[in-house]
């Protein structure tokens, strides 16, 4: 695989649970790249849209960044509740909308997500952390089902809800809000949780100097970036009237790879299941108002320009690679 700069280390192995998804497809593409993970396996989940396009495009995605042999595995269709929130009015009607991609060179594992998450566990010998970047479902029943030794899961971390506002309502994030029933699973497990939400991922802008350095890179990983930027940003403009889009699915690996770039705050964090009008909104304990211990830690803050510069090298070098 193309070599990307990390500190000297052991690589972490991880499984990707997703939705891709244009920022879920750029985070692939780091998980790749990257030295310093070990991409165990990538499972989908509904949610930008059906889980059935969720996995033809997590198989188109590792296409292009030749990664065929990843095992991947469709998930959940709905949420723990039995909703299907989808988001395809971000990401268009194949959840990928924009530029041509390659058909899928492999196909998917006959394992369900969370069969080949507890599969990945079982055959560990060392602890995994679960990276999900969709609604939670997934995650939340191999929690549930406790058919695996759950010892064996390093981390969890997961890009939902805000210690801010929301996007999706205009308190809740949109994964959050897809199934806050899976995240109080997760939230209420006793392993380490990492959350990274909106309030993090909303530093994480695709400027028009970074997509300018995408589409410069002059091959087709770059260009195909480029033009998911473009897609995303411009319903980022039309629906929240942001000039760039916020890329907030890989902020979760590259805080795998270079934890350095993102500040944390240990705390209590709950998610509202029952409120009417604040269903899916993370409420996120910062000054310990509530006395309770945390159960997480929460991204704050962001060295952009750092998470720039590793996300474009990753790109660049699967690019090159190709
Ligand atoms: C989250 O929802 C989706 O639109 C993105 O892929 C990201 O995971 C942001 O709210
Ligand atoms: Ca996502």
């Amino acid at each position: 695989m193309p070599e990307v700069p990390t500190q000297d280390r052991r690589p972490t192995p991880i499984v990707l649970d997703c939705d891709p998804g244009h920022d879920d497809a750029i985070a692939l593409l780091l998980a790749v790249a990257s030295r310093a993970i070990e991409l165990r396996a990538v499972t989908t989940t509904f949610g930008n849209c059906s889980v059935g396009d969720a996995t033809r495009n997590a198989l188109r995605i590792l296409t292009l960044a030749g990664a065929t042999s990843v095992p991947v595995a469709k998930g959940a269709s709905g949420s723990l509740a039995g909703t299907s929130e989808l988001g395809n009015y971000v990401h268009g009607t194949s959840g990928l909308d924009g530029p041509e991609l390659p058909e899928p060179a492999f196909a998917a594992t006959d394992l369900t997500a969370v069969e080949l998450i507890e599969q990945v566990l079982t055959v560990s010998a060392e602890p995994v952390t679960l990276v999900a970047t969709g609604p939670i479902t997934n995650v939340a029943t191999v929690l549930q089902r406790g058919a695996v030794d759950l010892s064996k899961i390093g981390e969890i971390i997961f890009m939902g809800g805000s210690a801010d506002r929301g996007n999706h309502t205009p308190t809740a994030e949109f994964n959050t809000y897809a199934d806050p029933e899976a995240l109080a699973v997760v939230l209420g497990c006793g392993l380490p949780v990492k959350m990274v939400g909106l309030n993090l991922t909303h530093q994480a802008l695709a400027t028009p100097k970074v997509v300018a350095r995408m589409r410069e890179m002059n091959h087709h990983v770059g260009r195909v970036a480029a033009e998911w930027m473009g897609f995303f940003g411009s319903s980022y403009r039309a629906i929240w009237e942001f000039d760039a889009p916020p890329v907030h699915d890989p902020c979760t690996v590259a805080a795998l790879i270079r934890p350095e770039l993102i500040q944390w705050r240990k705390c209590f964090v709950a998610v509202e299941t029952a409120g009417e009008w604040t269903r899916g909104t993370t409420v996120v304990d910062l000054y310990d108002r509530y006395h309770r211990p945390a159960n997480a830690e929460v991204a704050m803050t962001l060295d952009a320009d750092a998470y720039w510069d590793l996300v474009l090298d990753a790109v660049d070098a699967l690019g090159q690679a190709r």
